[in-house]
């Protein structure tokens, strides 16, 4: 006799790689803790609405209880003739306890226990991501704190546009990460609705209590339709909508660490203990975590677009396609939590080059904005200020000088509204002080800010 729970209607076995090819024990055996525990409540719920025995109910938990722990010790055989996790752990739970276990399935389908393991493990993980991306926040602000004089050119089009606070450009990414962290805390609140009472699509006749079950397993209420509840994954959907967009801000700072670490550049230098050398170039060292983080954020693009393949035009209710949402999810998962956690580290671990930065922040003309700024102060129009300086920088490209090198006659070539004052206005430190309103760069601004920082990470 077969093994399987649903072999009564058929009189010939399965193909054997027919088996193999419709298994999805090998992936979705990770949401064992997930479903053991939906099992439970279902189980202790039957028996509250007298579905099932009292006694049968203990049964039952103590046997699941008891896999539970062959599992965790490693103990546990999986079988791919039994298809998927919810199988193998019935059959493992009869095989236990006897007929009793069979009782388990009662009011329930695989359908319903899949979209409550995914959803409880999602949960979980969504949660650790938040944990993870607040300890990158961390290393960020304590970047920024620990550097706080600290001037490099802050560029547009990757020329030197204007100097600005390393901490500010830090704190560039500490907003980028709070807003993804925020993205995810809304996605589990969205899906932290129970679907086990579905049923295969319908419902169930028995009398169950799903309200009891949703408070049971720390869900905010139940989902409010069968059909719904079996068949979206929009919350696997989003959830990788919004992990992609964390990876593009990931793949971000990891291309400029790339860009600060290189000799052009020197900027920074990353721990030796994130990085590689070359096999045939005794002096590489290569900035390999920031290189792979920014190659897998293609990689999870990717599983958003299989996510929205797959379910594009699905009829309702469960499609067997559906168990190929796991691997992407999977997959997600482990790239994003992967890389938020080595870059905390690594963050945390970079030296910054103060003086390489600076110096860099004075080359480019980076005050000729503050000078055109100078002279709107004075009365000038701003596009006249403009056409002043412009005539200024190119004056300094042919003398090979630069804008605090001028002499006050040389300025005066240009406008005769620059005073001796114009000195004050044309160094580093003036320019990124002078940008005081919230959300510039001037030191004080800055200061606020890791401050406010500071709170929220707390809070
Ligand atoms: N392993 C299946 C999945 O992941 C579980 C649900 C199977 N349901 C079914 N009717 N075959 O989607």
């Amino acid at each position: 006799m077969s093994d399987k729970p649903w072999a009564g209607r058929f009189t010939q076995p399965t193909d054997q790689f027919v088996e193999e090819f419709t298994a999805s024990i090998s992936f979705d055996q990770r949401l064992y803790r997930y479903d053991i525990r939906g099992s439970i409540a279902h189980a202790r719920m039957l028996a509250r609405q007298g579905i099932i025995g009292q006694d049968e109910a203990e049964r039952i938990v103590f046997g699941l209880n008891e896999i539970l722990e062959e599992i965790e010790a490693g103990k546990f055989t999986f079988s791919v003739s039994l298809e998927d996790i919810h199988m193998n752990i019935e059959k493992r739970l009869i095989d236990k306890i006897g007929p009793v276990g069979g009782k388990l399935h009662t009011a329930r389908s695989r359908n319903d226990q899949v979209a409550l393991d995914i959803r409880l493990y999602l949960r979980d993980e969504i949660d650790a991501i938040v944990g993870f991306l607040e300890k990158l926040q961390t290393a960020l602000v304590d970047q920024a704190e620990a550097n706080l004089d600290v001037i490099m050119p802050g560029y547009t089009h990757l020329q030197t546009a204007q100097p600005v606070l390393f901490a500010h450009h830090m704190l560039a990414y500490f907003e980028m990460f709070s807003r993804d962290s925020e993205r995810m805390r809304e996605i589990r609140r969205r899906l932290n609705r129970l679907p086990l009472g579905a049923g295969a699509l319908a419902g169930t006749t028995f009398p169950i209590d799903r309200e009891w079950v949703a408070e049971q397993l720390g869900f905010d209420g139940v989902t409010r339709n069968s059909l719904d509840s079996v068949s979206d994954r929009d919350f696997a959907i989003e959830f990788c909508a919004a992990a992609s967009i964390l990876m593009m801000h990931l793949s971000r700072l990891s291309e400029e660490l790339i860009l600060w670490s290189s000799a052009d550049f020197d900027f920074i230098e990353l721990s030796d203990a994130f990085c590689t050398g070359s096999s045939i170039m005794p002096q590489k060292k290569n900035p390999d975590v920031p290189e792979l983080v920014r190659g897998k954020t293609g990689r999870v693009y990717g599983n958003l677009v299989s996510l929205l393949t797959l379910m594009k035009s699905l009829p309702l209710a469960y499609n067997k396609d559906m168990q190929e949402d796991k691997e992407p999810l999977f997959d997600t998962l482990d790239t994003v939590k992967g890389s938020l956690k080595i870059f905390a580290d690594m963050i945390a671990e970079m030296k910054v080059k103060a003086d390489r930065m600076r110096r860099a922040a004075a080359r480019g003309f980076s005050t000729a904005t503050d000078v055109a700024d100078y002279c709107v102060r004075k009365g000038l129009p701003f596009r006249q200020a403009h056409e002043v300086v412009g005539k200024t920088v190119r004056y300094c490209i042919e003398q090979g000088k630069d804008i605090p090198e001028l002499s006050l006659d040389e300025f005066r070539q240009f406008s005769e509204l620059i005073d001796e004052d114009i000195y004050d206005f044309v160094t580093l430190e003036a320019s990124v002080d002078a940008r005081k309103a919230t959300g510039g760069t001037a030191k004080e601004a800055v200061a606020r800010e890791i401050a406010r920082a500071r709170q929220q990470l707390s809070g």
